[in-house]
């Protein structure tokens, strides 16, 4: 694939400007919204990449920053074995010197993304995502090291479990500190969390350094999707590695907590949109979902 042009970015950054100034996402080919960002076909009739808006740097020197800490985490994961999707992070300078940054990627055809993977497949029988999507885990995951291994961050293509959620890159210097800022963890947040949100995101990061929490993490977030009948299968990889198993019974209260806790954050999100647009009359950075999975399940 070849590298998107300047001028290409240069239109889905217009276009996404448009989408954030409007709400309006009808003129945008959404592949995906995550929790975190959106991925952006581009061209918008027949895309061939993936384009993840990343929240504004105040300059250069912090994007740069960032785009080694990404290109160091991508060298980590393949050096361990886990294939991820081609990721080239790019920028835009705008007037002010303030950096726009992005991460682009092939866009991978809707079929091959691991929740319609699964919903295609016998959860009797199992798929060798499955298995492939632990054994990445076990892989990479070493304390200095993790990964978000949701299902909705995995693609099956060639026979292969491939990543495609690089943008937080999870490492951890030797004194168990996350290396990538902890700003760039909650920028997305809305406003009025960041303050707790940042004493407390070092602690929740820090749970991805072990592979029990990150393959409970993914067991628990099948209910997300719909994909509950898959969670026997995810425990039956994953549990034979862990020195405690995880039990099926201590997934959904989990699951409820995190659900409740993403629908919050979503109302809150929408509320600092209103804030930032009336009250500070200025742009707020970040595409906003419709609606979000975690809404079709909380009870
Ligand atoms: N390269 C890609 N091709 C097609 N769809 C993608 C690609 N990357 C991401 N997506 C879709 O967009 C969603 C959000 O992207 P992701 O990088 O996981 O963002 P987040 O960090 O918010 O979870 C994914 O769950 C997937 O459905
Ligand atoms: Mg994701």
């Amino acid at each position: 694939m070849p590298a998107i042009s300047d001028a290409d970015l240069e239109r889905v950054e217009a276009a996404i400007g448009r989408a954030l100034d409007t709400d309006d996402h009808g003129e945008l080919t959404v592949l995906g919204y995550g929790e975190v960002s959106v991925a952006v076909g581009w061209p918008a009739a027949a895309p061939v990449w993936a384009c993840k808006r990343l929240p504004p740097f105040a300059g250069m020197a912090a994007y740069r920053e960032y785009a080694a800490l990404v290109e160091e985490y991508l060298a980590r994961l393949t050096a361990s074995g886990v294939a991820v999707v081609d990721t080239d992070v790019r920028s835009l300078e705008r007037s002010g010197g303030s950096v726009v940054g992005y991460l682009v990627q092939p866009a991978l055809d809707a079929t091959l993304l691991g929740p319609q993977v699964l919903r295609a497949a016998d959860p009797e029988v199992g798929h060798p995502l499955i298995p492939a999507v632990v054994d990445a885990v076990l892989a990479c995951t070493d304390g200095r090291t993790g990964i978000d291994a949701q299902l909705t961050n995995w693609a099956w293509t060639d026979g292969r479990a491939v990543n495609m959620d690089v943008n937080t890159p999870f490492m951890w210097d030797e004194s168990g500190r996350t290396v990538l800022d902890v700003d760039m963890f909650i920028a997305a947040l809305p406003w009025i969390v960041r303050a707790t949100q940042r004493r407390a995101v070092p602690k929740i990061i820090g749970r991805w350094s072990e592979p029990r929490w990150t393959l409970l993490d993914l067991a628990m977030n099948l209910h997300k999707d719909g994909l509950e009948a898959w969670i026997p299968q995810v425990l039956g990889a994953a549990n034979p590695h862990l020195d405690e198993p995880i039990e099926a019974g201590e997934l959904e209260a989990l699951y409820r907590k995190e659900a409740s806790l993403w629908v919050t954050m979503h109302r809150l999100k929408r509320i600092d949109r209103w804030w930032q647009r009336h009250v500070r009359r200025r742009r707020y950075e970040f595409l906003v979902a419709p609606r979000t999975d975690y809404a079709a399940t909380e009870r």
